[in-house]
């Protein structure tokens, strides 16, 4: 006589389940999953994750190390410190991301990685302040234009600015510093311009005393990125552009350690004497309309 229970919806009779039948239970699971896109992700995500392991013949104790790994890159996260960002942009999944979801006009000034010092409290300040509040660094000038892609400046762009400071520290990363330095949100003028001064970036390594660091010592990697100056752009009707501009010349620019690197986003920095100049165009994509 049949005595099996009565199946809740959604479920499968999965007895005896082995290494090659798991997934598909696991799939079946969630058969009734109401939200479609969340089921395309996890039922993806599952899949990959399943034959990863499958692939590497993954051990329990293999996997307990990686349970504490993430653990760590969790316990490492504050509000001044986001291990998790670290952890995407170095494995390349957030270029990756950008890559896949910034396709652009051709003349539209290129996206890259966020990164994970961006701070939503910065100072508002008026075109032409110095913007490094008293941040270590040799001046530099900086002289920016905010175009559409037809070439007409967008007056009132909003431009949120950040960047480490001579020592290759940013503001968030000086435990002592209660202030925001070397960061700021300005907006550019009837002319679509903007000029504040600053301190001229240099290269700096990813914070390497977390699980992320242990990582790119553990895989032989240098953990450096080449100088930049963080950007986030943003005006009605137009995309909003997240990039940096790279200074020309750095050593790191084919070795940066989260691979954000765009040819078109590596700039001069003009030496004047005692202090620098940086000129740049951006232009920003027009806001798409869903298809
Ligand atoms: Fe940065």
């Amino acid at each position: 006589m049949d005595m099996s229970l009565e199946q809740p919806a959604g479920a499968t009779r999965v007895r005896n389940i082995d290494e090659n039948t798991i997934t598909a239970a696991v799939l079946a699971r969630q058969a009734d999953c109401p939200d479609a896109r969340l089921k395309e992700v996890l039922s993806a995500l599952i899949t990959h994750l399943h034959e990863f392991a499958r692939e590497v013949k993954l051990t329990e104790a293999e996997w307990m190390q990686g349970i504490r790994f993430l653990t760590a890159t969790g316990h490492m996260c504050d509000d001044r410190r986001q291990e998790f960002i670290l952890l995407s942009d170095t494995l390349g999944l957030s270029m990756l991301l950008v890559a896949m979801n910034n396709a652009k006009a051709p003349q539209a000034t290129e996206a890259t990685v966020f990164g994970p010092f961006h701070v939503d409290d910065a100072p508002r300040l008026p075109p032409g302040s110095d913007i490094a509040g008293g941040a270590p660094g040799r001046p530099l000038d900086v002289d920016i234009t905010v175009t559409s892609l037809d070439g007409q400046p967008i007056a009132g762009a909003e431009v949120d600015v950040w960047q480490a400071d001579e020592e290759g520290l940013y503001d968030v990363q000086r435990p002592d510093l209660a202030e925001r330095r070397a960061r700021a949100v300005m907006r550019t003028d009837a002319e679509g311009r903007l000029r504040f001064r600053t301190i001229v970036p240099t290269a700096y390594p990813v914070p390497t005393d977390g699980p992320v660091g242990r990582m790119l010592v553990a895989t032989g990697r240098h953990p450096w990125r080449p100088a930049h100056i963080h950007f986030m752009i943003s005006a009605p009707g137009h995309e909003t552009l997240i990039t940096h501009l790279f200074r020309d010349g750095d050593p790191y620019l084919d070795s940066d350690v989260v691979f954000g690197v765009r040819r078109s986003l590596v700039v001069a920095i003009e030496d004047e004497g005692d202090s620098a100049r940086l000129r740049h165009a951006f232009v920003l994509q027009p806001e798409r309309t869903a298809a």
